[in-house]
């Protein structure tokens, strides 16, 4: 594989990484600030976030090639409210969306069309992802920034990991 594919990709594992750290930061401002539902939908992410990174991490390593593991960067520990939460991760993932877009452009350019045809699964995760953030702002119109009803609604989110995500 292109060696500066097998480094974006690489760069790609550490942004996965770190959006499941954000995540976990803001758990821990939820849970300290009575949000139990919002904290229960962002472990959640947690958890899809790092299933993002290592599904990366093992195309690269059944590949044959180097998956390194990069330090992450330090996430905040403090927010601003439950609504600038929610409007962070959906910045977040459309920051998200534009590296998975270069990560295609790359593939398309290098030719790679075993890259490319492997990225379709993130293009199509992204969308969700974009989706799932949408929801969520939607709640605190729907309620009227009722903080409660929004952590109720969120709190019945269930695990939505595929059998294919796991791989
Ligand atoms: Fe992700
Ligand atoms: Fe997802």
């Amino acid at each position: 594989m292109n060696a500066k594919l097998v480094e974006q990709i690489n760069i790609q594992i550490r942004e996965e990484y770190d959006s499941g750290f954000l995540y976990l930061a803001m758990v821990g401002w939820c849970r300290r600030n009575g949000y139990p539902g919002a904290a229960h939908w962002l472990q959640l992410q947690v958890q899809e976030e790092f299933s993002h990174a290592l599904k990366f991490f093992n195309y690269l390593a059944n590949n044959k090639e180097v998956a390194m593991v990069l330090p992450h960067k330090q996430q905040p520990t403090e927010f601003e409210g439950l609504l600038p939460i929610f409007q962070a991760a959906m910045k977040h993932e459309k920051y998200i969306t534009g590296k998975i877009k270069d990560l295609c452009k790359l593939a398309d350019e290098l030719d790679d069309k075993k890259t490319r045809q492997f990225l379709v699964w993130y293009e199509d995760e992204q969308v969700e992802e974009e989706e799932n953030a949408q929801a969520n702002l939607d709640l605190f119109k729907k309620f009227d920034n009722d903080f409660s009803k929004v952590d109720a609604q969120m709190a019945k989110r269930v695990i939505s990991t595929t059998e294919d995500e796991k791989k």
